[in-house]
């Protein structure tokens, strides 16, 4: 049996340049591909394209997209490749780096850091 045949219908999630990876089924949302891995690559949030926080850029391969609104996503960013990882299933392998506000420098915990801060404005706002 060829390696493309064991693999029918799953894929591997290349994330970052550091050699991250995980396997995701073509029916399946990268975003719960890496959390059903254990990984903590990206940001996690709604997990239903609503809050915007795992944005990434597809760098290579070959995606389609659940429903994602143009306030989480804008037409140029999806012209750039950008996505809402809740919302993105392989038909491919892909190569894809974080793209949201939590990717803009600084290491690991300084995006955890940011992160958390992000979603306590968030509650803050479903609470008022
Ligand atoms: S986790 Fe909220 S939009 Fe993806």
């Amino acid at each position: 049996m060829a390696a493309n045949e064991a693999r029918a219908g799953r894929y591997r999630i290349r994330v970052g340049c550091d050699g991250i990876e995980f396997e995701c089924r073509e029916s399946q949302p990268v975003l719960l591909a890496m959390c059903a891995a254990g990984r903590k690559d990206l940001p996690v949030g709604c997990r239903s394209g609503g809050c915007g926080v795992c944005r990434v850029r597809v760098l290579a391969g070959e995606y389609e997209t659940g429903t994602m609104s143009a306030e989480r996503v804008t037409p140029t960013q999806r012209a750039r490749g950008e996505v809402l990882a809740c919302q993105l299933l392989p038909r491919s392998d892909l190569d894809i780096e974080p793209a949201g506000g939590l990717a803009d420098g600084g290491g690991r915990q300084s995006d955890y850091e940011r992160f958390v801060a992000r979603l306590k404005i968030i509650q803050e706002g479903e609470g008022s």
